[in-house]
C-alpha cells in the first residue's frame, strides 16, 4: 500500500528528532526532498490521482515539503552550533596550559640569604616599625636635633616627631630596650629616603646587625664581617675597613669588598678603584648604651648595616636599582 503524505511527514520528523549529527540531517534532506526524494516523488505522482483528489493532495504535499525543509534547516543549524562547542571542549590534542609558578623576588631571596648566614652564626631576627619616632630614628642613636648628621639622610617626615625610618638602626635601640646582654640580633626591613636615581630609590631594604657582650673587640667585628662576605660572595672576595663616621658608633668604619667585576683591576663599576663599598659598621657608642640603660663599664659591642639592593646589584651585576621595582617578568624571571 502507498504511504500517505501524513505518514511520510511523521516518519521524516521522527528521523530529524533522532538525528545526532549534521551529516544525518543532510542525508535525510536528500532522502525526502532530493531530486528522487520521497516527497518529490509523491508530488510527481499527484497527476496520477483521480482528478477530484489532485488539488487537495498537491496542496498538502507542498505544505509538507515546506515544513520538512524548514525542520531540516533548523536541526542542521542547531547540530552544527552544538558540534562546534563540544569539539572545543574536548580537543584533547591541544597542548596544556602550564600555570605560571610563583617565586620569591630577588630582594627577598638576598634578604633571606643574608639572614640565613647570620642565623647560622647564632643571631636572632627582629623586625620593627617602618613609621618611626624621631627618638628611635635619631635621638636615641646619638643624633640630636640640628645635628649635621641628619642631613646625610633625606628624611620623609610624617609630622614633627614621626618619620619614615631612614635606616634599620632604630631596631638596635628597640631590641636593647627589651633584651639584656648578651645580644646577637639582625633586623631586616624597608627604609625610606627622599632620593631617586640610578642607585637610589625612595624605598629600599637594609639589614642591621648588633652584637653586645663583654670584651667584644673591633677584631671580632672584622672576623664576623669577613666570614659573612666570604659566604655571601666567595672567599676570594677580600675586605677593607676604611675609617668613617657614624654618630652611633665609635670608632666607625665603612667596609669595602674587592670589586666583584674586575677583581681589583679597576673598572666602570668600581670607578677604577678596585673596591666597592658595601656596609657601615663600628663599635657601639657609649651614649647609645646609656639610652637603653646598659652598663657602659661592662658592655661592649659592635653594629653594622648594609643595603640589600646594593648587595644584590653586586652579586648579580645589575647596574640600575630601579629594575628591582619595575616588576618586569623578563628581569625577575632570571632569579
Ligand atoms: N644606619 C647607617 C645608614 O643607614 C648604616 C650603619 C652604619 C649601620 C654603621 C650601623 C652602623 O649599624 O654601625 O647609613
Amino acid at each position: 500500500m502507498e504511504k500517505t503524505i501524513e505518514q511520510i511527514k511523521d516518519e521524516a520528523i521522527k528521523a530529524v528528532v533522532a538525528a545526532s549529527d549534521p551529516e544525518s540531517i543532510k542525508n535525510l534532506s536528500i532522502l525526502y526532498l532530493g531530486r528522487k526524494g520521497i516527497v518529490t516523488q509523491f508530488l510527481r505522482n499527484v497527476s496520477n490521482l483521480p482528478p477530484e483528489q489532485r488539488p487537495e493532495a498537491g496542496k498538502r504535499a507542498n505544505e509538507v515539503k515546506k515544513l520538512l525543509d524548514a525542520a531540516f534547516k533548523e536541526a542542521l543549524e542547531k547540530l552544527e552550533a552544538g558540534a562546534g562547542i563540544s569539539e572545543e571542549q574536548t580537543d584533547v590534542s591541544l597542548p596544556g596550559r602550564i600555570p605560571r609558578r610563583g617565586f620569591l623576588h630577588p630582594i627577598t631571596q638576598i634578604t633571606r640569604q643574608i639572614c640565613d648566614i647570620f642565623t647560622k652564626m647564632g643571631f636572632e631576627i627582629a623586625e620593627g616599625p617602618e613609621v618611626e619616632s624621631d627618638y628611635y630614628n635619631f635621638e636615641a642613636l646619638n643624633i640630636p636635633k640640628n645635628h649635621p648628621a641628619r642631613d646625610m639622610q633625606d628624611t620623609f617626615y610624617i609630622s614633627d616627631n614621626i618619620v619614615l625610618r631612614t635606616h634599620t638602626s632604630p631596631m638596635q635601640v628597640r631590641f636593647m630596650e627589651k633584651n639584656r646582654p648578651p645580644v646577637r640580633v639582625i633586623a631586616p626591613g624597608k627604609v625610606y629616603r627622599c632620593d631617586s636615581d640610578l642607585t637610589h630609590t625612595p624605598m629600599f631594604h637594609q639589614v642591621e646587625g648588633l652584637l653586645v657582650d663583654e670584651n667584644v673587640s673591633f677584631g671580632d667585628l672584622k672576623g664576623l664581617l669577613t666570614a659573612f662576605v666570604h659566604r655571601m660572595f666567595d672567599d676570594q672576595t677580600n675586605l677593607r675597613f676604611r675609617p668613617s663616621f657614624f654618630p652611633f658608633t665609635e670608632p666607625s668604619a665603612e667596609v669595602d669588598i674587592l670589586c666583584v667585576m674586575c677583581r681589583g683591576k679597576g673598572c666602570r663599576v668600581c670607578s677604577q678603584t678596585g673596591w666597592l663599598e658595601v656596609l657601615g659598621s663600628g663599635m657601639v657608642h657609649p651614649a647609645v648604651f646609656e639610652n637603653v640603660g646598659y652598663d657602659t663599664a661592662r658592655c661592649t659591642g659592635f653594629a653594622f648595616g648594609m643595603g640589600v639592593e646594593r648587595i644584590a646589584m653586586l652579586k648579580y651585576g645589575i647596574d640600575d636599582i630601579r629594575k628591582f621595582f619595575e616588576n618586569d617578568f623578563r628581569f625577575l624571571n632570571q632569579f
